[in-house]
């Protein structure tokens, strides 16, 4: 008896878990959006994690997501704050951070938004 209590008990607590997994798929993943709080501001693309992992400590996120540049200028800015702000050398992740920031804050030119879709002509008079 004792042993029938104790597994259903878990198969319940097994049913929660599982539930609580399924309600994560609302998150909107598609490339190019910000996911959720975790990713503090940052857009959601390979590389986010090593970004929050070394550019998170000093400053807010928001020194990357108010800034946009070309791949030489976060690389100079990265450079400056090694050589004026104590930043560390990035090793071998520093290609995938600078992937991710000018693909993701170039300057808006060259960005990724998507080009508008006009279905609505009109004429001016
Ligand atoms: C060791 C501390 C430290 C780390 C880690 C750090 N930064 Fe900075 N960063 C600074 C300081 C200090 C400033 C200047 C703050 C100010 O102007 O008040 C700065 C400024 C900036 C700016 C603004 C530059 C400008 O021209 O105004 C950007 C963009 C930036 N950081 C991006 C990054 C990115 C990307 C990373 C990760 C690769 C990173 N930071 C990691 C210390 C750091």
């Amino acid at each position: 008896m004792r042993g029938l209590l104790i597994s259903w008990f878990l198969q319940f607590v097994l049913s929660l878990f599982l539930l609580n997994c399924g309600s994560s798929k609302k998150y909107n993943t598609k490339k190019g959006h910000v996911k959720d709080n975790t990713m503090l501001g940052l857009i959601d693309d390979e590389g986010v994690q090593l970004v929050l992992q070394n550019c998170n400590s000093c400053h807010s996120t928001q020194f990357i997501t108010q800034n946009r540049m070309t791949k030489a200028g976060w690389k100079s800015t990265i450079r400056w704050m090694q050589a004026t702000q104590n930043l560390w050398d990035l090793g071998e992740d520093e290609a995938l951070i600078l992937t991710y920031l000018s693909e993701n804050y170039a300057p808006s030119a060259t960005g990724r938004r998507q080009s508008l879709v006009v279905e609505d002509w009109y004429t001016l008079e």
